[in-house]
């Protein structure tokens, strides 16, 4: 199969001067234009489209070396010990356009120590994303709180605004809108409904580092925004979190609350620990690696951004494969992962597990996306609980069952695939073998069995 190749440059400098659509028109073959149909599938003991490896994660960068060795034999490795965690703290605010940053031992510390620190209490509700990572909803758990899910927008991966309202109660005290995979929830929505009913915002931006909405990065558009450093994750330090937000009263009670309730700021010392805390520190080692990591995630984020919209552009032509939709205001993904939805309607009624079998098979790796968590066992667990028990009635416990009934939420658990963000770092030659891959797919569609 003949395809042009193009230089990973050429495909950044289309994409930053706006021009992706018209470059990739003129470059690429169309879909029509590619002649896949007659290939035996990879599945089904064809050649594979894709030979190659594909970029590694994470990316070890050995100038970080002589820093680390020096403050590792300096036996400073406390956070307490030295100015590394600070340095990248302000590294990381400056990045974010936020007054302050808190770094934490990971993503979820982070959101421990944001909904602690804005009160969120026992027998308090906080609607969320029912299409997240586990973690949104076991912090809630962990605050004693009840996790009220608000359907999600199949098109967006992201909630739907516009269901926020209806799941409100007397009880609830917050909201955490996930920017999941990257992607920029619709704020202003969210910031509406929130100031309506006097609600903190805690942005899950645990996966969303240099997303954009209307101009301003995720994660400084509610009270607090919350990120995540695991080893997975666009930056990474094998664990590691952080807290940012303008609000300097909000910062100092976090600071404190993450350090076992010391005082710091305008936490006074009235005593050795004026506030209730916790350990949630990062450790001097955590910040080095992040200081180091730093110096990629521009460039990497923008090869993502054009090698993604590489994929919207072709993605549209192939009939059953529909990307996600960016959410209203909503400027740029971090493509943690790259998300699209697949109808198998328009693929002979081939379900999705054989379709992501048979694409694995081409040597494109790719993956499910979340399942239908909001009906996990750890729900009823938390629910038939001792302390839910006496913290809930029955029948708002009963009510809560009745109403996590989330036909979005179904719908895109059922639908969606995700490409992993390193699989963005490869060249357009690669991106051209996933649309080509998924193409042969779908034209040897009735070759595949269930
Ligand atoms: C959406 C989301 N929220 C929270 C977390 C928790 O972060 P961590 O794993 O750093 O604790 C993650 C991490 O994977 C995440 O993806």
């Amino acid at each position: 199969m003949a395809t042009k190749k193009i230089t990973r440059r050429q495909a950044i400098t289309a994409a930053s001067a706006g021009a992706v659509g018209a470059f990739v028109n003129l470059s690429l073959p169309s879909f029509s234009a590619i002649q896949v149909g007659q290939e035996k599938l990879a599945i089904n003991g064809g050649k594979k489209v894709h030979e190659g490896s594909w970029p590694e994660w994470p990316v070890w960068d050995q100038s970080a070396e002589k820093n680390i060795t020096s403050m590792l034999r300096s036996g400073n490795w406390y956070r307490g010990d030295g100015e590394h965690v600070i340095d990248f703290e302000n590294r990381y605010a400056e990045l974010m356009g936020a007054k302050r940053c808190l770094a934490t031992s990971c993503g979820t510390s982070a959101l421990i120590v944001a909904l602690q620190s804005l009160g969120i209490d026992a027998g308090d509700e906080v609607l969320v994303s029912p299409y997240t990572f586990i973690a949104t909803y076991n912090v809630i758990f962990m605050s004693k709180a009840l996790p009220v899910f608000v359907d999600s927008d199949p098109e967006t991966f992201l909630i739907d605004p516009s269901k926020i309202e209806s799941r409100i109660t007397d009880r609830t005290t917050a909201i955490i809108p996930v920017h999941i995979y990257g992607l920029p929830v619709d704020m202003d929505s969210v910031n509406t409904v929130a100031r309506k009913h006097n609600l903190k915002v805690v942005e899950d931006a645990c996966q969303a580092w240099l997303a954009e909405y209307k101009g301003k990065k995720v994660g400084t558009l509610g009270d607090a925004g919350c990120f995540s450093f695991q080893n997975s994750k666009n930056l990474p330090a094998g664990e590691g979190g952080a807290i940012i937000s303008d609000n300097e009263e909000f910062m100092d009670r976090c600071h404190s609350v993450h350090n076992c309730g010391r005082p710091y700021g305008s936490i006074k010392r009235t005593s050795a620990y004026p506030i209730n805390g916790g350990n949630y520190r990062m450790q001097q080692i955590q910040a080095l690696i992040l200081m180091s990591q730093m110096n990629r995630i521009q460039r990497d984020a923008d090869i993502r951004l054009a090698n993604a919209k590489f994929l919207d552009i072709k993605f549209r032509e192939i009939p059953g494969i529909v990307p996600y939709k960016l959410a209203e205001g909503g400027e740029r993904s971090a493509y943690h992962l790259y998300p699209f939805r697949y109808q198998k309607e328009k693929f002979n009624d081939i379900p999705k597990e054989t379709f992501i079998r048979a694409l694995n098979a081409e040597g494109i790796p790719c993956s499910s996306g979340y399942g239908t968590q909001n009906k996990d066992g750890l729900i009823d667990e938390a629910l038939n609980s001792k302390g839910f028990r006496r913290l809930f009635s029955e029948t708002r416990l009963k009510q809560w069952r009745e109403e996590n009934v989330l036909p979005g939420n179904d719908k895109l658990c059922s639908e969606a695939v995700t490409f992993y963000q390193s699989i963005l770092l490869g060249s357009i030659s690669d991106m051209q073998d996933i649309v080509n891959a998924i193409t042969k797919i779908y034209e040897n569609r009735a070759s595949l069995t269930a």
